[in-house]
């Protein structure tokens, strides 16, 4: 179903998904918190990115880099020179706005004065390290993840003797100075990445590349990234990064349009070429037989608060059931926060209370998240887990006592099924 902007904020916040950042104090443009839901929702994702894209594989390996790089590995890049967005002053009102996303670059959107000159802005975030003040421990907050991967490249090579093609991975906070963050999750200062760079003999780019774009498929699936909502884009020449010679833009319809959820790029040798250059070091692949050569490289980068976003998108629905309206978050199970909730019928009868404590215990064992919920009555609590999309609600009753059956109701269907309490591992898939 069609849900606005607003609606996924509110719910994400009201229901502890995602906070504005610093909300304390005003907040902190292009920044966001993720509560206590969020965190989960997020790192679920995330595991099924690992499970998906690097541990089902036998050609993958892991990395975590440091955020913080030597400056020159940015000049190695290319983003010293031409990671900048076009930035235009309002002489009037002073706003300032990224000219290629107004609708006509010569008015201010806000004030109708006039733009001046669009002027080259430096997208990378700068830190200072170190005790002294004259400028060299100047620093910049990683763009991107990928460059920690190619400087370690030879390190990798060295110690794990890989085959080509072989594939690195790497999951990390990136930092980007927006002009103009905008739309919830979609384009902030601070983001997360999920990155592979794919290496392989030059010849063979095209099938990795075919290969990487049906698993990016499979991955969005198994998320819960709505099909209908998607379209591979394949970007023309003139947009595509200095790097890449084929970029296709897996695109989504966001409440506020089609925008790029992430990418998969064809960047060449470009990376470990200049890194040779500027380091001195032969990245160069060396097997007997034949002449040295630089791998190319596929990469698959993810976002992963926009795949967030995009899974909350998906999942809105409402419906009526029984007394009335409900929104319900329809989450794949291995992607929901909770994968079950746990309820006595009555909150007040310390024999049922006692049960289902005790049931939540048993299925913590196997599956940590796990609610417990005895706040309100059944058809309250029901109206929250299906708020917060949790597959499958258990509630002990005073049958329980007697046979050792509960009832499980599940959130889709709303129906319910009694079943021995020994059982509720499998049906719950708790395993899986
Ligand atoms: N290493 C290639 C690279 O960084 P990119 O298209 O600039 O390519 C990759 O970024 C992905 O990172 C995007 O598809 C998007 O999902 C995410 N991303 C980029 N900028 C972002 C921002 N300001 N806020 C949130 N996510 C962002």
């Amino acid at each position: 179903m069609s849900v606005s902007l607003e609606t996924v904020v509110a719910l994400a916040k009201r229901r502890g998904f995602v906070f504005p950042g610093s909300e304390l104090y005003g907040g902190l443009a292009g920044t966001w918190d993720y509560g206590p839901l969020g965190v989960l929702l997020k790192r679920n994702i995330e595991r099924l990115w690992w499970e998906e894209c690097v541990f089902s594989r036998e050609d993958m390996l892991a990395l975590d880099a440091a955020i913080l790089m030597n400056p020159r590995v940015w000049d190695a890049s290319g983003h010293t020179e031409t990671f900048t967005d076009p930035l235009v002053e309002c002489a009037a009102c002073k706003g300032r706005f990224r000219a290629d996303k107004l609708e006509d670059a010569r008015r201010c959107p806000t004030c109708g004065g006039a733009l001046g000159e669009p002027r080259a802005f430096r997208l990378m975030v700068e830190a200072k390290v170190g005790v002294l003040d004259d400028g060299s421990g100047r620093v910049f907050l990683r763009p991107e993840t990928a460059q920690g991967i190619f400087v370690n490249f030879k390190n990798i090579v060295d110690t794990q003797r890989p085959k080509l093609p072989f594939g690195v991975a790497q999951v990390g906070k990136a930092f980007r100075n927006e002009i103009s963050p905008r739309d919830f999750l979609f384009r902030t200062r601070e983001f997360e990445q999920m990155e592979i760079e794919y290496f392989v003999r030059p010849e063979a780019w095209e099938s990795a590349f075919e290969d990487w774009l049906s698993t990016i498929h499979r991955f969005l699936a198994r998320v819960g990234v709505d099909g209908e909502r998607i379209t591979a884009v394949e970007v023309p020449p003139e947009e595509r990064a200095h790097y890449s010679s084929r970029t296709v833009d897996i695109e989504f319809r966001y409440p506020f349009g089609q925008h790029e959820l992430l990418g998969l790029a064809y960047r060449g040798d470009y990376d470990l070429r200049r890194h040779s250059e500027f380091s001195g070091i032969d990245l160069r692949w060396k097997e007997p037989g034949s002449e040295p050569f630089f791998p190319h490289v596929i990469e698959p980068s993810f976002g992963l608060d926009r795949l967030v976003l995009a899974v909350l998108v998906s999942a809105y629905d409402e419906d009526e059931v029984g007394e009335g309206k409900r929104v319900v978050m329809r989450f794949k199970p291995e992607v929901a926060p909770f994968r079950a909730a746990v309820f006595p019928l009555l909150r007040n009868k310390s024999q049922l209370v006692a049960k289902a404590q005790e049931v939540f215990r048993m299925l913590r064992a196997s599956n940590p998240f796990i609610a417990f919920d005895d706040n309100g009555n059944i058809g309250k609590r029901y109206r929250r887990q299906d708020e917060i999309g949790t597959p499958w609600c258990v509630t002990i009753d005073f049958q329980t006592l007697e046979d050792g059956t509960v009832t499980i109701r599940n959130r889709d269907t709303t129906e319910q099924e009694r079943v021995p309490v020994e059982d509720l591992p499998d049906a719950l898939s708790l395993v899986s």
